[in-house]
């Protein structure tokens, strides 16, 4: 399997203690240009490319081709102690599209959902050879497009942050680096990463009971996501996670079990899916957003004072297909408001729901900014879950609950659907692509080009004033003016018309 050639280089290789590079496969990103715009609506290119996370990459012994790890066990005698593993292993360079199935073009990263030895995959986007793009998104946006048409139920294309550190936390004991995608953490604290903080993480190391490719050491890592797309083709939700404070975790830091709410981070976050919202005819095949074609999606990280040294105090979903801007669907649960989260939503929606507030114990908005400010790293994923089977985002959950409890019903696949078993021998060829990655200030990675009038009968301006309810004006949270718009510029009563960016009012 490898050339004779790369073995015998391996005898010239310097010793060094710490989580090893191997020479074995070239490390070559591909590279997934994306675009930095400004407000006068230009943009840039930034010659940005992927890297593969390194809890996927092959570990072996440093001057040779012993596994430290198979499956799901550490070899016991390169790996004794975590300090003689971390420096007997290396990390080797991936092939992205023969081993697992990644492979981009132009501005376009597809995900294949591979199975066998190595279940989905997980990418970081790279600013250069050493360091990962660092997104600081106060007062800015971020867009992307979505293709889901072939992503089932059970899957999750996921397009997040993680407040990581930009060099994927080289240090002494760390020699690989952002290179080789290492340094991840999450609000989950996972504790299935095989180094944390340049150390390994062998010890006290139990394979999963359902996963042959995966186990769980003594540490975990947390730290502060912001879940911008969590999706397939039937659901979709956006999600901060916010945390007391970041690091490697043990004990009850971790939250794990019966701790989940005892830990550093907020593990359930606040949620916006518009099916559990109450819109079940929002998005999905055929639905206003239709997932049986690509969509564009934008994010707004608004802040108190339109300034990116402010507190975040809102964060917008705005969706662009065919031309047509989408604004997001609004709350229809009682008791609970908006088509945006903030701190208000929040508030409600766990109250509504009956679910344990662990997202403003933990900071709440203000939290999720200032990590937001200091800057986190942006993770591209496709997986199954070996935990709950994906039916917390897609289908009822808890699934033994009753459907038409407030908050159950996420979304319309059955409660059977997500078992990774199903899903891994049923869904092995299934993907995700993403594609024109855009940030930049509020209202410029996004434009509405077509006929983009909502099925209202009046698109002359109307000389209604706002209060008239009788004419054609606008609803609640409905568009009512902005570049490219035709429909009503009223709102019927009591709402008026408010400018969001030069591309959409919204009647508020
Ligand atoms: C790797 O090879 C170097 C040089 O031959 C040697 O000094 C070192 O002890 C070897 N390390 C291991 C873990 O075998
Ligand atoms: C890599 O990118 C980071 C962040 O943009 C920058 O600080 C650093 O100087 C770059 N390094 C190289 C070698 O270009
Ligand atoms: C591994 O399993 C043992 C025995 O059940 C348990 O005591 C230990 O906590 C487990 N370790 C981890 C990291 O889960
Ligand atoms: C922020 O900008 C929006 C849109 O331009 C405007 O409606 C709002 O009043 C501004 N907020 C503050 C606090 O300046
Ligand atoms: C925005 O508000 C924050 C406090 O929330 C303040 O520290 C900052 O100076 C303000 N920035 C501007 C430009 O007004």
């Amino acid at each position: 399997m490898f050339p004779l050639a790369s073995l015998i280089s391996l005898c010239f290789l310097a010793v060094a203690f710490g989580q090893q590079v191997g020479t074995l496969t070239a490390e070559t990103h591909p590279m997934l240009p994306s675009q930095k715009c400004t407000g006068s609506g230009s943009c840039t290119t930034v010659q940005t490319s992927v890297v593969l996370d390194g809890n996927w990459r092959w570990l072996h012994s440093i001057n040779g081709t012993t596994n430290c790890y198979t499956g799901n066990t550490w070899d016991a005698t390169l790996c004794p102690d975590a300090a003689t593993c971390t420096a007997n292993c290396a990390l080797d360079g991936a092939d992205y599209s023969g081993t697992y199935g990644i492979t981009t073009s132009g501005n376009a990263l597809t995900l294949k959902f591979v199975t066998g030895s190595n279940v989905g995959s997980r990418v970081y986007l790279l600013a250069n050879q050493t360091n990962y793009q660092m997104f600081q998104l106060l007062n800015q946006e971020f867009s992307f497009d979505v293709d889901m048409t072939n992503l089932g139920c059970g899957l999750n294309g996921a397009l997040y942050l993680s407040e990581m550190p930009a060099d994927g936390g080289m240090s002494s004991t760390n020699k690989a680096g952002a290179k080789y995608g290492t340094g991840y953490c999450d609000s989950q604290c996972p504790h299935d990463l095989k180094f944390i903080g340049g150390l390994a993480n062998n010890v006290g190391w139990n394979g999963s009971a359902s996963d042959p490719n995966s186990g769980t050491g003594n540490f975990g890592t947390c730290c502060n996501e912001m879940d911008i797309w969590e999706a397939n083709k039937n659901a979709a939700a956006y999600t901060p996670h916010v945390c007391s404070s970041n690091g490697k975790c043990s004990g009850t830091q971790c939250g794990d079990d019966d701790d989940r709410y005892n830990g550093l981070c907020d593990k359930d976050g606040c949620d916006f899916n518009s099916f559990r919202m109450g819109d079940q005819t929002f998005l999905g095949p055929g639905k206003t957003v239709d997932t049986s074609s690509k969509f564009t999606v934008v994010t707004q990280f608004i802040t108190n004072n339109n300034s990116s040294s402010g507190t975040l105090t809102e964060i917008r979903r705005i969706y662009v297909q065919n031309g047509k801007v989408i604004q997001n669907s609004a709350s229809q649960v009682s008791g609970v408001t908006g088509n945006s989260i903030t701190d208000d939503f929040c508030n409600a929606q766990k109250t509504a729901f009956g679910d344990t507030n662990s997202f403003e114990t933990r900071g709440g908005l203000a939290g999720m900014g200032a990590a937001l400010g200091r800057g986190m790293v942006l993770a591209l994923s496709i997986w199954d879950d070996h935990e709950a089977g994906m039916y917390w985002l897609d289908s009822t959950y808890p699934t033994d609950a009753s459907a038409s409890a407030p908050g159950v019903s996420r979304g319309p696949c059955s409660t059977t659907s997500g078992d990774p078993k199903t899903v891994e021998s049923s869904e092995g060829s299934n993907s995700v692509t993403f594609s024109n990655i855009k940030f930049g200030d509020i209202g410029s990675t996004f434009s509405s080009t077509g006929s983009t009038s909502p099925s209202g009968p009046s698109s002359s301006s109307s000389s209604s004033p706002p209060g008239n309810t009788g004419g054609a004006c606008a609803a609640q949270y409905a568009q009512c003016g902005g570049q490219g718009f035709s429909g009503a510029t009223c709102c019927s009563s009591p709402f008026s018309c408010k400018v969001s960016n030069p591309y959409y009012s919204q009647c508020l």
